[in-house]
């Protein structure tokens, strides 16, 4: 068993290996890396006995076909792409235990009454074009041709970046699912925060997904000499903007969200110069969307407020917004007992902070996640990410647990099941018959002495 899990985490170790950074990882949608590691995991798919392709959008995926072939399928997901300077685990765990547990029932010979697709998102994170999800709302069927012209930080556009990967943007459609083709979503995941660490569990299921949305702002003052322009008369875009930032914190805080500015670069940049621009990044997420919405509302008021008195004007750039969403109760259920089946019989639930695929497949199908314990206070985005192979290895029997619970649930498994009790009980009653007749035929024989 943990031989599966050592397998896991070597792969992990390899995936690691390819960053466009020379001090740590970085890997971006539609990369070469990216390019890289979807080969390896389609490999690795293979290798698992699934059929493989990489879709319109650059996913990479496998497919095991159930008990006969062209079924609809459950999907199983997660994202190789990372953050800069990234842990190793954040979405590539839960594609390589994807890809283990296939493997799984590729040894025993188990055939599901549905095929079980693995999905390894090619942008989850937003890293590259600022707007998260790519890779998974391809999938969803819910791609805007509005980010075709989304930029990267050389210039290059999404429609570029598709050509330059061997991508044909005319046809990202043909990576989306048909509703009818799918029967549901499960993704496991770190959980990238600290509390199956604090209480000292390995596994969650996971009940909702905060709501985010990201914006590139940027305040306009006016440069000049550091020296001889007196305060009074200054129009300094960073002084400004940091009183924005902060107030982004006491905001978010006071209203149980939550908000970070990542990014703030100001130009010109010199020394001795005041900043005359400031160009920086705010990421927004709440458990409700209307509480989070307010919080913005606020941001912009003192914004207004702060660049009226600063003489500095603000523009603001929408580049993600992705609704909370909620576990589908169903498959929440069987991911559940996936994890009693591992003998905890009482499961934690976590409400994810952190942004996953399952937001976007959201709107193709119902999802559920299982979340697994990350260690280090549960650091992630950050090169010190960290799981026990334990805990991996309690995670693949809970997810394939899991999978079994969506099969034996599942209609056309409960058909069968139904067909063979009801054959089950025609033969039994059949015998009883035979038997009943057996005992009238022999009843003259044995009654005839007396
Ligand atoms: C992705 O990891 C996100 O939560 O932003
Ligand atoms: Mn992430
Ligand atoms: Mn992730």
């Amino acid at each position: 068993m943990s031989d599966e899990a050592r397998l896991v985490l070597e792969r992990c170790d390899a995936l690691a290996a390819v960053s466009s950074s020379p001090t740590g990882i970085e890997r971006v949608y539609l990369s070469p890396e990216h390019a890289r590691v979807n080969a390896m995991a389609g490999e690795w798919m293979r290798r698992a006995g699934m059929t493989t392709w990489q879709d319109a959008a650059g996913n990479q995926r496998g497919r095991y076909e159930g008990t006969e072939p062209g079924l609809p399928a459950l999907l199983l997901g997660s994202h190789l792409d990372t953050v800069p300077d990234a842990g190793r685990y954040d979405g590539i765990l839960g594609v390589l235990l994807g890809i283990a547990l296939v493997a799984r029932l590729e040894a025993s010979g188990t055939r599901l009454p549905f095929a079980i697709e693995v999905l390894a998102f090619g942008d989850e994170e937003g890293t590259r074009f600022g707007t998260a999800l790519l890779g998974s709302r391809a999938v969803a069927g819910t791609w805007l041709p509005e980010w075709w012209s989304l930029a990267d930080a050389s210039g290059t556009t999404l429609r570029e970046a598709f050509v330059a990967f061997g991508l044909d943007p005319d046809r990202v459609g043909e990576a989306a699912y048909e509703p009818a083709d799918v029967i549901g979503y499960l993704e496991t995941h770190i959980e990238q925060g600290p509390y199956l660490e604090e209480a000292d569990r390995a596994l969650a299921v996971v009940s909702s997904i905060a709501g985010a949305r990201r914006f590139e702002l940027t305040l306009t003052g006016v440069a000049g000499h550091a020296g001889g322009v007196p305060f009074h008369r200054r129009h300094d875009a960073l002084a400004g903007a940091s009183e924005i930032v902060l107030a982004v914190e006491r905001l978010a805080r006071e209203a149980d969200c939550i908000a970070t500015v990542g990014r703030l670069q100001a130009f010109p940049g010199g020394v001795n110069v005041i900043p005359g621009l400031v160009e920086f990044s705010l990421d927004l997420r709440g458990e409700h969307d209307d509480r989070r919405d307010e919080v913005w509302a606020g941001i912009q008021a003192v914004a207004a407020e702060v660049g009226e008195r600063r003489g500095l004007t603000l523009s603001v750039d929408e580049t993600h917004r992705a609704p909370a969403v909620v576990a589908s109760p169903r498959l929440r259920g069987f991911v559940r007992d996936g994890i009693v089946a591992t003998g905890d019989t009482d499961p934690m639930v976590l409400f994810s902070k952190a942004g996953h695929d399952a937001m976007a497949v959201a709107e193709l199908t119902g999802w559920a996640m299982l979340f697994v314990r990350c260690g280090n206070g549960g650091i992630s985005h950050h090169p010190d990410e960290i799981v026990s192979i334990d805990d991996v290895a309690v995670a693949l029997d809970a997810f394939e647990a899991a999978v079994h619970a969506v099969a034996a649930a599942h209609p056309a498994q409960a058909q069968a099941q139904a067909q063979s009790q009801a054959q089950a009980q025609s033969q039994a009653q059949a015998q009883a018959q035979a038997q009943a007749q057996v005992q009238v035929q022999a009843r003259p024989q044995t009654q005839a002495p007396a």
